[in-house]
């Protein structure tokens, strides 16, 4: 089988395997280093990862290792155990819990005699399914590529040492067209890098208005399937009648790959930004976290972050590490957080809570206005309380507060119209000449 992109054409052995679908029985292998609880939750997400692709796991291989196996990542007798494992037990596919080197996925199927697979390609291949935008769906392919292309380059080594000599005049005809694949595929690489730049640009012009326009922006963060979306949704149907800005939530992992931006606007006209972002998973590969750095970045510039947990969830503890983790990977620092303890209809248990956290249930719309006066006091710091007295002929002045500032107290005076308003400070500073007392 051969998978073609664009004009190249590469051995499907070296692109993105296919997976999942045609009754795949797996054997998940995993190698604990150095910390036990880490280790146990790693094997459990690969579980959830591989079920995601709809492949059966039959089984479960570990081994404590100091020293991984450069050839093989785990030790020769573990290769053995593993490859009797397989027959005995009739499975079709070995799922690595880390992303193994080109020539140890080789020793290892040479060794087995069965397909051998990375949790890297299991979660490229989990986004690939649910990539639904012109963005999200390049992203995805140039993190495949970079995927793949190492591993090209692995086999071309492996050819060359096969031919008799070195030196170009001695490359054979096969290694010759993997040079020509892994030139092409760079090429290929940058042209979709520009394609996305493209698309992108114009989000980072709406961000730059957005900063203008001083609208603060919130984010929402958390561990894939926590319950960000569904908590967009409950906050957009409390806040805006408008079915139409809801968000797509599903019992699934990694259900949103795209960024979505939506306008809160609250009761006491102050407005912000929320966005839902893709939800995060331990071990992201690298390959995809570089690939969707223009997504990410919403999140690193956002003024408030909604770190969403799924407290129902008896390892929400190691989720909201994962989260931290991933944060601080990709560069964000310094932005307030605060804890959303989702799924409460759940769950009864609850322990007393620190200042910036609080217990919700997106679902059933419970504590979503407490959650709002929380972000509210942190996000609008850049508001002051004003007395105006406008003249009658700046009625434009007293529709644009109507619209833009909470009203406090407004009066009809004789000599003009008094109102008391909370509103953003580079306003009240633009009608100071009417301010009183
Ligand atoms: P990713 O896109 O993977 O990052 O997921 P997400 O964090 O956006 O989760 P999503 O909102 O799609 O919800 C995941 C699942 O959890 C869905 O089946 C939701 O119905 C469910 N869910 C979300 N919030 C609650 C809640 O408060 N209570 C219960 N019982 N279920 C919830």
């Amino acid at each position: 089988m051969v998978k073609y992109i664009g004009e190249v054409t590469v051995v499907a052995r070296f692109a993105r395997p296919s997976i999942g679908g045609n009754m795949e029985r797996a054997i998940l292998v995993g190698v604990e280093k150095d910390n036990y609880d880490e280790f146990r939750y790693s094997m459990l997400e690969l579980r959830n990862l591989a079920e995601a692709c709809e492949i059966e796991v039959l089984d479960e291989l570990t081994q404590k290792l100091d020293n991984l196996n450069n050839a093989t990542y785990i030790g020769k007798g573990k290769v053995e155990e593993l490859t009797k494992q397989i027959s005995n037990i009739g499975a079709n596919l070995v799922i690595f819990d880390d992303e193994l080197s080109p020539s140890q996925i080789r020793n290892l199927e040479e060794a087995t005699d069965c397909k051998i697979i990375d949790r890297t390609i299991l979660i490229l291949d989990i986004f690939a399914r649910r990539a639904k935008t012109k963005e999200a769906k390049l992203q995805v392919e140039i993190a495949e590529l970079s995927y793949m292309l190492p591993r090209l380059v692995g086999l071309r080594a492996s050819l060359g040492r096969q031919s008799a000599g070195v030196g170009l005049s001695n490359k054979g005809a096969g290694e010759k067209k993997l040079e020509l694949d892994r030139r092409k595929i760079e090429q290929k690489i940058s042209m979709l890098n520009h394609e996305l730049e493209d698309l992108v640009s114009e989000r980072k012009n709406q961000r730059k208005q957005r900063k203008k326009n001083e609208i603060p922006v919130v984010a929402l963060v958390g561990y894939t399937n926590a319950g960000k979306s569904t908590l967009m949704n409950s906050i957009i149907s409390k806040y805006d009648l408008d079915e139409e800005k809801k968000v797509f939530e599903k019992d699934m992992l990694f259900a949103t790959l795209e960024t979505s931006v939506r306008r809160v606007e609250l009761p006491n006209n102050k407005d912000f930004l929320l966005t839902d972002t893709v939800g995060f998973v331990s071990k992201l590969p690298h390959q995809l976290v570089k690939a969707f750095r223009s997504t990410l970045e919403e999140v690193k510039e956002a003024d408030l972050l909604i770190h969403v947990v799924d407290y129902s969830n008896k390892d929400y503890a190691s989720q909201i590490e994962i989260t931290n983790n991933v944060l601080k990977e990709i560069g964000v620092q310094d932005i307030p957080m605060i804890y959303a303890y989702n799924k409460t209809d759940l769950i009864d248990i609850k322990r007393e809570l620190e200042d910036d956290s609080l217990y919700i249930s997106a679902k059933q719309g419970e504590a979503v206005e407490d959650l709002i006066d929380m972000v509210s006091k942190n996000i609008f710091k850049n508001y002051e309380v004003v007395k105006l007295l406008l003249p009658y002929e700046k009625g434009n002045i007293e529709t644009y507060l109507r619209e833009n500032a909470e009203i406090i107290n407004v009066e009809y005076r004789e000599n003009g119209i008094f109102m008391e308003v909370n509103c953003k400070i580079s306003d009240a500073n633009r009608y100071r000449e009417y301010s009183v007392e």
